[in-house]
């Protein structure tokens, strides 16, 4: 801890803090990458300064992590916040899905760890990614509770590799999408044992198929990690299980087949690994138990997909919510002047529930956009991600339920050919860079609040904590 540091070390500590809080206190009066006008133009000047402030932060992290090398806790919910080690832990994470595949691979496995040394290098501090292939190529389950070892090993290397650059993993357990198997895998399954299937919703309903996703969550949970030994359901490293990419049942549109699975998974995860979080993975579309909610879904035919924001994260077992933003999936394709306003609606809206009706926080799991959108140009996508972590950090001010955000998605240079439109290659992209890297700092800065009055006392913490809540942010 601090006090085994030596005064020369202490010293280099308090003055690159200070450094820091001159910089902030003076970088807001300049820049304007946060001010509150729709234009939202990232400035050379904020930048040069942004550059500062990272470059200090990221030498007094990593002199901090030096020395708390030993903590590397489970992350827990206390209230409506994360926590890690009793302290705040606010979420500036990112997506990309195909790191089991490419860990399966010699001679692509190296782009895993470059991911991850570039996410965290713009302080990228947790990954949403798959485990699950069900039944495709390089599955890892290739037939119901038959398992590639090799394609395990390959998740067991992301794992490990994720824990050496201190990102923390959401691991979702399989698909509604026929991406990677899925649901309609686990039908196909089904059908090929001889049971009378008629709809891949009967995935969520189906008894042995239950048993089949059962048997799933079971073997990934007591996987034990070949290269570090650790048990999954044991490793600090995972912070979350996902029950399932997005899930939908537009075959019940009343909600309660969804709901009825939504109970028993939950519960079943929990009754294996009472240690680590769950969510459930949805879009966060409002359904039938709250009518007057809806209004605010991207649009009408979202309140019949089987799904019910408020209702299913009520299940028992599920420990914070989940929502994805995708006006040009949802409203149109052609980027519009209504996009921007829908992020923030949409947004405060699920804080509002979260705070409200769940008393859980909400991680925003999945947004972007894609440069294949008529209208898609690189500012406005820094322009969303802005507009993201702006309503992000106003909630987080307040001590409310926003706990962070994924971007979708991040990826290392040469993996175009997997780029779906959403890709967002760091290197490639200074702008959008600089914004993840500010919204890092920031929350950085949220969540070092108690081990500052831990290290520091009473006095030093509310320093802080004028800084940040009576600055504009
Ligand atoms: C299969 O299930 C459907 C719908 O549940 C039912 O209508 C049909 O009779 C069943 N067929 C057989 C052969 O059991
Ligand atoms: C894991 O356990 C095996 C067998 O007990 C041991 O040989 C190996 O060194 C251990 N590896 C690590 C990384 O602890
Ligand atoms: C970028 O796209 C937005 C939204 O389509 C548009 O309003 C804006 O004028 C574009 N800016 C440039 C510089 O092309
Ligand atoms: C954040 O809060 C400020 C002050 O209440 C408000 O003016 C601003 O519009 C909010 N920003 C977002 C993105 O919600």
């Amino acid at each position: 801890m601090i006090s085994s540091m030596d005064p020369h070390k202490r010293f280099g500590l308090l003055r690159i803090v200070s450094f820091i809080l001159f910089l902030i206190l003076t970088k807001d009066l300049s820049c304007s990458a946060f001010a509150d006008s729709e234009q939202e133009i990232i400035e050379d000047e904020c930048e040069a300064v942004h550059n500062q402030i990272t470059d200090s932060i990221s030498t007094y992290v990593s002199e901090m992590e030096e020395v708390e090398e030993e903590e590397w806790e489970m992350v827990q919910k206390k209230g409506n916040q994360f926590v890690v080690n009793d302290e705040p832990f606010y979420v500036n994470g990112f997506n990309t899905y195909w790191l089991m595949v490419f860990a399966a691979d010699e001679s692509t496995r190296g782009k895993v760890s470059e991911v991850f040394k570039q996410a965290a290098s713009v302080g990228l501090t947790v990954c949403r990614t798959w485990a699950f292939n069900d039944g495709q190529w390089r599955a890892l389950q290739k037939s119901p509770s038959v398992y590639d070892e090799q394609v395990f090993k390959a998740l067991d290397f992301v794992v490990s590799e994720a824990r050496k650059y201190k990102i923390r993993l959401i691991l979702s357990l399989t698909n509604n999408w026929e991406a990677y198997g899925g649901k309609a895998q686990y039908v196909k399954w089904g059908k090929a044992a001889g049971l009378n299937l008629t709809s891949d919703d009967d995935f969520f309903s189906h008894p042995t198929l239950r048993t089949y996703y059962k048997a799933h969550v079971k073997t990934v949970l007591n996987r034990v990690n070949t290269f570090t030994n650790i048990t999954y359901k044991n490793d600090p490293t995972i912070f979350a299980w996902e029950l399932m990419n997005e899930p939908r049942c537009t075959s019940d549109p009343t909600g309660d087949k969804l709901q009825d699975w939504i109970q028993d998974m939950a519960v079943y995860v929990k009754s294996i690994d009472p240690k680590h979080l769950v969510e459930i993975g949805l879009e966060g579309f409002y359904g039938p138990s709250t009518p007057q909610r809806v209004q605010f879904n991207p649009n009408t035919y979202a309140q019949q997909v089987g799904t019910d924001f408020i209702r299913n994260h009520q299940a028992l077992g599920v420990d914070f919510a989940s929502v994805h933003i995708y006006p040009d999936s949802w409203i149109s394709q052609a980027i519009s002047d209504t996009h921007l306003p829908f992020v923030t609606s949409w947004m405060e809206a699920h804080i509002e529930d979260a705070e409200k009706y769940l008393g859980m926080p909400v991680v925003f799991a999945e947004f972007g956009v894609s440069a294949k959108d008529p209208g898609y140009n690189s500012t406005y996508r820094d322009n969303l991600i802005n507009r993201v972590y702006k309503t992000i950090l106003n909630s987080t001010r307040k001590g409310g339920s926003g706990a962070g955000s994924l971007v979708w998605q991040v990826f290392p240079d040469g993996t175009d050919y997997m780029d779906d439109g959403y890709a967002i290659v760091l290197s490639k992209s200074t702008s959008t860079s600089s914004i993840i890297s500010l919204q890092s700092t920031r929350l950085a800065l949220f969540n070092s609040r108690c081990s500052w009055k831990c290290h520091w006392g009473c006095k030093k913490k509310k320093q802080l904590e004028k800084l940040i809540y009576y600055d504009e942010l």
